[in-house]
């Protein structure tokens, strides 16, 4: 068992609205859990992004935000704080990671240069193809496999990278981009071995390789639990020298680094540093805050040192593998092996009969919320399909969990909400759109059921109650 380092000290209500209220949540919502009100949502794992809990730390280092508008303290203090743990030499502050995203593709990516990457995430493809780049997916296959017990299936398939590499030659290739703890496949971790053939690939042709940084504390968790000789390994060790097998890594802050706001380009050469300093100065803000203010660079200088905490952030990942195990064992068909941040539920599997067309994922995402108040995330045809483009690919649905936030008693809860739905899944329909978004249609995009749902309703198991009563 990984006990949580930490006690809480200031608690927020919450409390389970009725079924018909539920039940008009979610039509008001347009059946996408992103327009529901959080006011109406019990349990919520829609993100683990902004949503952790701050430490005591953290907040008291709040207090010595310097809101200076050049040359902030906090700004240096931050930029120590990521050189320390990283080793990258610049730092450029964004308001999260998407504008570091775009930062990244206007200073990289001329139109028609391909962008080879391990699948996609959602921000990161539209950032790169709004400046004119192509995507290329150079995903090992078992990303793409739901039940594939492959134990890095966020690793670069090295036959398909040296082949677009080969093909488009360095001038057809903007940068290898490779995501650590891969969001869209269930949160799955690439292997060290992998950076560093990747990388050796990369300075062979003389592309700049860039992570995605997002989730990279948790991935070392996965290296030194899974993959040889890594084990003895600090922790810090191994973040610097995932680090330093890049060109510069893209953060959203508000995940591995507990903040609600922030994040930050970070980049080795001084000439690429500058030109991203000038975009920055255009759309995010002076070069010592971009998007944030002092405070939530204290905050955040502070989180950074907390995700190099490897008791910390083992906690993450056992809440994930502790949620994974419950639906697991009543044989609910969930992305295997659990990966970093949340439990993905495969609804090809939960509702073979919603042909894709009609939405499964978005569809179980709805129906969660109505059984039990359960906030979660579709992560299928509807976040990845692009334009009028065939997909057939992942269909699944992401209990995300914010980190330090929910107790095992949630989790336990959760899981008897997904085992509700599971049993009456034959009765749930599918969704049509009311409402396309041309970009990211995932987050304002509306639907309306093609039948009507069912009652859904949940039995408690009382699974993490004593056995027994004195
Ligand atoms: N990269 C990855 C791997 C992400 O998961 C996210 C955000 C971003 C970049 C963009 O960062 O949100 O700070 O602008 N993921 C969130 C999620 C939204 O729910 O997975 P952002």
């Amino acid at each position: 068992m990984t006990l949580p380092p930490w006690k809480i000290k200031v608690v927020e209500p919450i409390s389970l609205p009725g079924p018909e209220r539920r039940r008009e949540a979610i039509e008001d919502a347009g059946y996408n859990t992103f327009l529901l009100r959080s006011e109406d949502v019990f349990i919520d794992l829609l993100t683990d992004s902004g949503t952790s809990a701050l430490s005591q730390e953290q907040r008291a280092a709040m207090e010595l935000g310097d809101e200076a508008y050049a040359g902030s303290r906090s700004f240096y203090r931050l930029e120590a704080a990521m050189q320390e743990v990283y080793g990258y030499r610049h730092l450029i502050p964004t308001h999260q990671g998407r504008g570091a995203e775009h930062l990244l593709a206007r200073v990289l990516v001329q139109p028609g240069a391909v962008v080879p990457s391990n699948l996609y995430f959602t921000t990161s493809r539209v950032h790169v193809e709004l400046v004119g780049g192509i995507w290329k997916d150079v995903s090992v296959p078992e990303a793409s496999d739901p039940a594939a017990p492959f134990p890095f299936k966020g690793n670069i398939d090295l036959v398909a990278l040296e082949r677009v590499l080969h093909e488009h030659g360095p001038e057809g290739i903007a940068f290898v981009r490779q995501e650590a703890c891969l969001n869209m496949a269930g949160g799955q971790p690439f292997s060290l071995d992998n950076l560093r053939a990747v990388r050796a690939l990369t300075a062979e042709y003389g592309v700049p390789l860039i992570l995605d940084a997002t989730r990279m504390s948790e991935n070392v968790v996965f290296i030194k639990d899974r993959e040889a000789g890594q084990a003895d390994r600090s922790f810090r060790e191994l973040i610097l020298e995932l680090a330093s097998l890049s060109d510069g890594a893209v953060f959203s802050s508000k995940k591995d680094h507990f903040v609600p706001i922030g994040g930050f380009l970070a980049l080795n050469d001084d000439e690429l540093a500058e030109r991203a300093r000038e975009v920055l100065v255009v759309y995010e803000g002076f070069a010592h805050y971009g998007g944030m203010a002092g405070h939530d660079m204290e905050a955040l200088a502070q989180g950074i040192r907390e995700a190099a905490d490897e008791a910390m952030v083992r906690h993450v990942v056992a809440q994930a593998a502790y949620l994974g195990g419950l639906l697991a064992e009543r044989g609910i068909p969930i992305v295997v092996p659990v990966g970093a941040h949340a439990v993905f539920l495969d609804a090809k599997r939960i509702l073979p009969h919603v042909p894709q067309s009609a939405f499964p994922a978005q569809s179980l995402a709805a129906a969660l919320y109505i059984a039990g108040g359960v906030r979660s995330m579709e992560r299928g045809i509807v976040s990845g399909q692009h334009g009028d483009a065939p997909y057939d690919g992942l269909e699944l649905v992401r209990l995300t969990l914010p980190r330090r936030v929910y107790a095992q008693e949630h989790l336990s809860y959760v899981a008897d909400v997904v085992e509700a739905v599971c049993s009456d899944a034959a009765a749930i329909p599918g969704l049509a759109f009311t409402y396309e978004p041309e970009h990211l249609r995932f987050f304002l995009g509306r639907f309306e059921p093609t039948a009507p749902f069912p009652e859904l309703s949940v039995r408690e198991s009382g699974r993490t109650a004593p056995a027994l009563v004195v």
